[in-house]
């Protein structure tokens, strides 16, 4: 049973649904369709805490580990890939975050320059699920163990308390629920 990767599989699927929110913001932003602040605001929190702290926390600390520990090399190799590209999101969500302060306090132009810089995190962070849904945890799951999945899986539930402390995957849901609603529903 690979119940690891399929945590990570199942959490893609979240992150995925919420850069469909996030296209469809610059979507309505572009058409001048009036977005409430609260709404980019929401979808950086998401992004830093869900996405990056949580998901990529799992990643970086204990799955990435687990495959260098198995011979897969990280320089030049598909992990060094996922690292890189987890570094990149990151800049864009600096860029987003930094200019999600600005909206609140009403500056038009932050708007575009939110809209620039969710379109790069889109499109980087599909392309990067893409690779680890297809090839990197195609090859984790043939090379880890039940038992080292299992492993795994325990961590990554540390990680889900260390890193994201008590009730704020559940308010994360919520909000993912409530923006999903609005801007998909
Ligand atoms: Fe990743
Ligand atoms: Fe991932």
């Amino acid at each position: 049973m690979a119940v690891a990767t399929s945590v990570l599989r199942h959490e893609h699927e979240a992150i995925l649904r919420m850069l469909d929110v996030a296209d469809e913001v610059s979507r309505r932003v572009e058409r001048g369709v009036p977005v409430a602040p609260e709404a980019f605001s929401g979808l950086v929190e998401f992004f830093r805490l869900f996405a990056d702290k949580c998901h990529h926390g799992k990643e970086e600390d204990l799955l990435f580990p687990a495959l260098e520990g198995k011979g897969l090399p990280r320089q030049g190799g598909p992990v060094g890939v996922m690292l890189i590209e987890h570094d990149q999101g990151r800049a864009y969500m600096k860029e987003m975050a930094a200019v999600a302060e600005a909206i609140v306090k009403g500056n038009a132009d932050a708007v575009r320059r939110w809209v620039a810089a969710a379109r790069g995190y889109s499109d980087l962070l599909r392309a990067h699920i893409q690779k680890e849904n297809n090839i990197l945890f195609v090859m984790a799951e043939r090379i880890l163990s039940d038992d080292e999945q299992a492993e795994l899986a325990r961590g990554f539930e540390r990680i889900e308390i260390d890193k994201m402390g008590a009730g704020t995957h559940e308010r994360l849901h919520a909000m993912m629920d409530k923006l999903v609603a609005e801007f998909l529903g």
